[in-house]
């Protein structure tokens, strides 16, 4: 075991108030991409970026295009936790991680046992009417073809948030007020480009930051302790 991790290790045994804050990268190796890699969605050739896609005004015009996008790319079957899922609620039992803050909209954390998690970007494991916002069975968007439709006319959506839309107030609030009086903060597999998610490393006042990546972010030189590895293979060591 390395220095570093021997170093993580200890923060974690010291405390009994961290709250973590990942991405994508927390899940690719449940094998679902993440975004920004080389092997990632944004790098896969589409008619349009996939920012447009997953973006408000677009799902509105095109949501023939959306879908295809979706259950093509955002729908990934078989998944299953990795060490990092269930590690993480495994600190939550043990009355150690306060909550879990992800982007993610897979629902792994939840299904690894966790239950103080706060989705910022949403699940793909929920949908509603875009217009009389009756709640759907994810499956009806998830599997099928064409566009779902509520009795009312409207469009099913996933609840997720998409670009040009704002975060659910409540949830961000939440977030911050974790992160502010969390103890250690611990942020993993995620490429902190994407606000204001990225920004709410702000609000951590404490002396315990540790950014676990396996790339460079441009948060890494505010850190305490920065581990370029994988998240998954770090989290079974400590
Ligand atoms: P990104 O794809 O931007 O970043 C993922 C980061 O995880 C990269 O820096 C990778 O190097 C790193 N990574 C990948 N696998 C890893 C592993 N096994 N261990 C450690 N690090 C690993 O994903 P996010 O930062 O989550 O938003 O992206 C933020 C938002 O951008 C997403 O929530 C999504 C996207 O557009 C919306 O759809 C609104």
């Amino acid at each position: 075991m390395n220095e570093k991790i021997m170093r993580l290790r200890e923060i974690i045994r010291e405390s009994d108030n961290i709250v973590f804050f990942g991405g994508a990268g927390v899940s690719t190796e449940s094998g679902i991409p993440d975004f920004r890699s080389v092997d990632g969605l944004y790098h896969q050739e589409w008619k349009y970026p996939p920012e447009t896609i997953l973006s408000h005004s677009f799902f509105t015009r095109y949501p023939e295009e959306y879908y295809r996008f979706h259950r093509a790319k955002l729908v990934v079957e078989n998944v299953k936790p990795n060490r990092a899922h269930l590690r993480l609620a495994e600190l939550e039992r043990e009355g150690k991680l306060k909550a879990v803050i992800t982007q993610n909209i897979d629902g792994l954390h939840q299904a690894a046992g966790s239950k103080k998690v706060l989705e910022l970007h949403g699940s793909i494991l929920r949908a509603y009417c875009s217009k009389c916002r009756k709640p759907y069975p994810a499956d009806l968007i998830n599997f099928g073809s064409g566009v779902p439709r509520c009795g009312c006319g409207g469009v099913i959506r996933p609840d997720i948030v998409l670009y040009e839309e704002s975060l659910d107030q409540d949830i961000l609030y939440q977030a911050t007020s974790y992160i502010r009086n969390a103890d250690v903060l611990i942020v993993g597999g995620t490429s902190l480009k994407v606000y204001p998610a990225a920004g709410l490393i702000n609000y951590y006042r404490g002396n315990k930051l540790v950014l676990i990546n396996r790339s460079e972010t441009p948060y890494d030189s505010y850190a305490d302790l920065v581990i370029h590895e994988k998240i998954g293979e770090v989290f079974d060591q400590v």
